[in-house]
């Protein structure tokens, strides 16, 4: 018997990378790979990767880079660039990059078995197609092999709103929705697995219709399933954000109370040249009806500064919506102009402009999420314990809020949800006792 190859992979971009690395692995699983957090002792190294903004996808080089001597030193060991840089400048890649053996594109990964046996036979592999098969209905059953207590389940792929800033629809092709059927199989699967907490994604999770009854209709359908006690989705856009939706997070008591609902600017001038087919106002009044619904729900977005021709009265109205809706936790970035997309030709904001907002928008964003941590001292919360802390018998999960939520406890409650009362809270995470 030969020994197991190892396989390391390196994650970048959105959880819908975590998921598809995982994916990855599974397929090489069949090829004989075993995964490693060496990338030293790896047979083949796969960075799964980000085109979203200029840094993301220059990451890639850089590492590349980094890893030239490792391959200098091992003439065997395998390269491979996959995820959404490789679908957007994958060609590039093989030309310009002669250590690099393999290219795949997020939709034709489940071709990596017949890839690496071209790879064994001394060829170097492409492909970045859009196939016309479904990478799920190639892809083997997932193994049950016991895992963590929180799991990623991804239901739908691809945009098709085309944002004027940006590049999935580009890297990740059209929408399409899993069947619903098949994600409930997985679910299950994952919960025999230990699973208590399934995180559903998609690009435009929310557009997603492989239910009659959309979204909702697929969460009302796992909540059935017995032993998934935690339901959650990411990312969703305001558009779709349908009644049903809504109603379920008030009435579905395995939804948790957290949203992330991007809106991205407070403008109604830069959100139409955005292309988000929708106004502040819309915005505003759909957090008010989930609010109705769930008056604890916890909102996230995410936030551009400095588009092309924003102006500092239209970047105000995104510091007016911030104060309007109140986020518990945020994400914002600068405008990075991005090859292929319409806002890329458009007359820049400057640099200097661009950070300076993004420092003012950031510091309200965090002032804000350190009043939603700070509202949460004295309150009881549900746990979903996940790992030890870094401090000795102390234990770390999630609330439904998404707060991280530090206790002393015993393991053993590493993979159930138990009851804490807060005493603490640090900008990033909070404290308390087991009830
Ligand atoms: N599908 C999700 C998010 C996709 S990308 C949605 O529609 O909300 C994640 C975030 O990256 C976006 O919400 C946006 O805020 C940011 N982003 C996308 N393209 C960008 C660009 N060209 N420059 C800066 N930020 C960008
Ligand atoms: Fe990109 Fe817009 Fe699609 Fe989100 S909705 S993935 S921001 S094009
Ligand atoms: Fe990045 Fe692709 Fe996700 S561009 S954000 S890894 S969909």
């Amino acid at each position: 018997m030969t020994a197991p190859k190892k396989l390391f992979i390196k994650t970048y971009g959105c959880q819908m990378n975590v998921y598809d690395s995982e994916r990855m692995a599974e397929a090489l699983a069949l090829r004989g790979y075993e995964q490693t957090g060496e990338a030293a002792e790896a047979d083949m190294i796969l960075l799964n990767t980000c085109h979203i903004r200029e840094k993301a996808a220059e990451k890639v080089y850089s590492e590349l880079g980094r890893l030239k001597p490792l391959k200098a030193e091992k003439p065997d060991l395998k390269i491979g660039v996959a995820g959404c840089v490789a679908q957007a400048e994958g060609e590039e890649i093989v030309r310009r990059q002669p250590m690099v053996d393999l290219v795949v594109g997020p939709q034709s990964y489940h071709r990596l078995p017949e890839m690496d046996a071209a790879l064994a036979e001394g060829h170097r592999a492409l492909d970045t197609e859009f196939p016309a098969e479904d990478k799920f209905d190639e892809l083997k059953r997932r193994p049950k092999a016991k895992r963590g207590p929180t799991a990623f389940l991804t239901v739908q792929e691809g945009c098709d709103k085309f944002c004027s800033f940006c590049v999935v629809p580009y890297t990740r092709g059209a929408e399409v929705s899993r069947p619903a059927e098949r994600i409930q199989a997985e679910a299950r699967d994952l919960v025999e697995a230990g699973v208590r907490e399934i995180t559903l994604l998609g690009q435009n999770v929310n557009a997603y219709h492989g239910h009659p009854g959309g979204l909702a209709g697929l969460i009302w359908a796992l909540a059935g399933i017995d032993g998934l006690d935690r339901i959650r989705f990411t990312t969703s856009h305001p558009n779709d954000m349908d009644d049903a939706l809504i109603a379920a997070h008030g009435d579905c008591g395995k939804l948790m109370p957290y949203l992330h609902l991007p809106v991205q600017a407070g403008s109604d001038r830069v959100l139409k040249a955005m292309n988000r087919k929708h106004t502040a106002e819309h915005y505003i009044r759909i957090i008010e009806r989930l609010r109705a619904a769930r008056p604890d729900l916890l909102l996230s977005s995410d936030f551009i500064v400095g588009f092309p021709g924003e102006t500092e009265a239209d970047f105000q109205a995104t510091l007016d919506l911030v104060r309007t809706v109140g986020f518990g936790q945020s994400y914002s970035f600068k405008y990075s102009p991005r090859p292929g997309t319409p806002a890329a030709e458009r007359d820049q904001v400057p640099e200097d402009e661009k950070a300076d907002r993004l420092a003012r928008l950031q510091a309200l964003l965090t002032e804000q999420q350190a009043a939603a941590q700070r509202a949460m001292v004295g309150r009881e919360v549900t746990v979903l314990f996940e790992k030890p802390g870094r401090m000795p018998g102390q234990i770390v999960g999630k609330s439904g809020h998404l707060h991280a939520v530090h206790a002393e406890g015993p393991a053993d409650l590493i993979g159930q949800i138990a009851p804490v009362r807060i005493r603490d809270a640090a900008p990033n995470s909070l404290s308390g006792a087991l009830i």
